[in-house]
């Protein structure tokens, strides 16, 4: 690489008035697969400070709904639950059904390699057991998580409730991360 990923995509966030740099991941993996489509109600769980919602925004007329552990500027025409995933109370505050469920989620990382691998592990179980329960047939599904033993695990526990399963790394993914994105559609119940 002749430049610096993390400052060309920063930079370019910045001057699109998107709110990080991770929108690109998801302008990435929308554009590799059909993931979000016109009307389609979204749900985006782990969605702070939001960028994902502003190009949510951009793809779909449906419902869209975001939850995360802090609190984000509000985005005209998006529901918002402050809380933990892993909370039932919150859990309960997820109604309806989604087309599409997408989680960007990750702990805070300790530096402790493997303890942030469980834990990123079980927040992205935790988005999947949210997805079987919200997703309408034949939804779609995207998650992330930190590559070690447990994804595969994962990808194991999800395949048979998806019609395709992929694991994908954007380009746009910052040099030396671990992390990796399942996408999931045609979700079965
Ligand atoms: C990488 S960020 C998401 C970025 C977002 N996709 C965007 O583009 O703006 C991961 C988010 O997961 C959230 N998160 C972590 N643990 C959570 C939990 N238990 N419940 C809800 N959100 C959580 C964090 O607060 C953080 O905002």
């Amino acid at each position: 690489m002749g430049y610096d990923r993390k400052d060309y995509y920063f930079e370019k966030a910045r001057k699109e008035g998107l709110r990080a740099r991770s929108s690109y991941k998801l302008i990435e993996i929308t554009k590799k697969y059909q993931i979000i489509r016109n009307n389609d109600s979204v749900l985006d769980i782990g969605c702070a400070p939001g960028s994902w919602l502003q190009i949510v925004k951009k793809m779909t007329k449906g419902r869209i709904v975001g939850v995360d552990l802090v609190s984000i500027k509000p985005i005209d025409g998006i529901e918002f639950i402050q809380g933990n995933i892993e909370d039932a109370e919150v859990q309960k505050k997820l109604k309806g059904k989604f087309d599409v469920v997408l989680s960007d989620i990750a702990p805070k990382t300790t530096g402790a390699r493997e303890r942030d691998q469980i834990l990123s592990y079980i927040l992205s179980r935790t988005s999947f057991v949210m997805a079987k329960r919200l997703l309408n047939t034949n939804g779609n599904f995207v998650v992330k998580t930190f590559q070690s033993q447990e994804t595969e695990d994962l990808v194991k526990e999800m395949k048979p409730f998806f019609g395709f399963l992929k694991r994908y790394v954007p380009e746009s993914t910052r040099q030396g991360s671990k992390e990796v994105y399942i996408i999931a559609t045609g979700f079965k119940h």
